[in-house]
């Protein structure tokens, strides 16, 4: 079986635009492939090391969630990076054959350092997160890597810094493939892309009251002000929901009582919420049954980290007898 390795950096709570982006991406690959797929406690720490006071409770919520959506602990390796410590020493002995410019013309890098204003990023971690993240690829030999479009020029430079590593010291590790996860952005409440940052999420932990008053709330067409007035589906953020959960006879029928105005936007919407509440109902289980039962979730990650930790001393032996040190 094929490696399949990818991280998430702890964010906390999950929504359904992780759902619908990286999860249920990660839920088919367990299935078949060897899967490792970790927490990024690491990398969160080169963008808020100065305030890691929350890393530990969002890496554990993002557990929680992994668990409830249906990642089992017994298909795949769920571990914490910095559990691991061998992928600091390979990120060391990566940083040395690392040019440094390889670094600096990176776009998600550039981006960052523009995007993330008020944080000061010019660290020599937050320069170097490629590196590690190329170890934490590499260690597992992984051929499959599962990532958005943003994360894709970080696996290009892992393919880069294999051929160096191979070239000076013999062919130890694959190169690592992208496997891009297509992200149909995933529309939150106010019409933006979901995130929990813009306060426009529904999380998967969110209740079914919860679930139904924020899509009862969600942005629908703006030309649909009052009741009477027909509206454009197309327009509609509401509508990217209806078109990813409804049938095809549902979304024929609203979106004909949406251009008539013949059906009211809550109505609407209730066709599609109804769905959402009922994907999300096993999730609720599986979540109550870990709340009840909180070490399960600390044995499963222990599980994990054994399954890594063994197959990263593997890796590292081989790589400190080819470097020779
Ligand atoms: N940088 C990734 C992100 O922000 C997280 C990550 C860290 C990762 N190491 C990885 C993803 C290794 C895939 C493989 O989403
Ligand atoms: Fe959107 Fe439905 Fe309202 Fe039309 S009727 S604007 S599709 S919520």
């Amino acid at each position: 079986m094929e490696t399949v390795v990818s991280g998430a950096r702890p964010t906390g709570r999950l929504h359904l635009g992780h759902l619908h982006g990286a999860l249920k991406n990660w839920l088919r690959l367990q299935k078949d492939y060897r899967c490792f797929f970790f927490i990024a406690d690491w990398h969160a720490l080169t963008t808020d090391y100065s305030s890691p006071q929350g890393i530990q409770q969002s890496a554990r919520e993002m557990v929680m969630d992994w668990l409830s959506v249906g990642l089992d602990p017994k298909q795949c390796v769920l571990f914490r990076q910095s559990s691991i410590k061998e992928h600091a020493e390979l990120h060391l002995l990566l940083s040395m054959i690392t040019p440094v410019p390889w670094l600096e013309r990176n776009p998600t890098y550039k981006e960052q350092i523009r995007e993330l204003v008020g944080r000061d990023l010019s660290t020599y971690g937050f320069l170097g997160y490629p590196v590690l993240q190329a170890a934490d690829i590499i260690m597992y030999k992984a051929r499959k890597v599962p990532v958005g479009v943003d994360q894709a020029p970080h696996v290009e430079l892992t393919r880069e810094i294999v051929r160096r590593f191979n070239q000076f010291y013999g062919p130890i590790f694959p190169e690592p493939e992208v496997l891009l996860t297509e992200t149909q952005r995933f529309p939150g409440l106010d019409g933006r892309k979901m995130s929990k940052s813009y306060n426009n999420a529904v999380f998967l932990s969110d209740l079914p009251k919860e679930i139904e008053q924020k899509l009862g709330r969600m942005m629908t067409d703006p030309a649909r002000v009052r009741r009477q007035d027909p509206g454009e589906p197309e327009k509609c953020p509401a509508f990217q929901l209806h078109k990813i959960y409804c049938t095809p006879q549902e979304i024929e029928e609203v979106s004909q009582g949406c251009r008539s105005a013949g059906i009211g936007c809550l109505d609407c919407k209730r066709v599609m919420i109804k769905h959402v509440v009922a994907e999300m109902e096993p999730f609720r289980e599986k979540r109550a049954a870990y709340e009840k039962r909180p070490a399960d979730v600390d044995d499963a990650l222990a599980a994990g980290n054994r399954v890594a930790q063994e197959k990263a001393a593997e890796t590292m032996g081989e790589v400190r007898s080819a470097v020779g040190l």
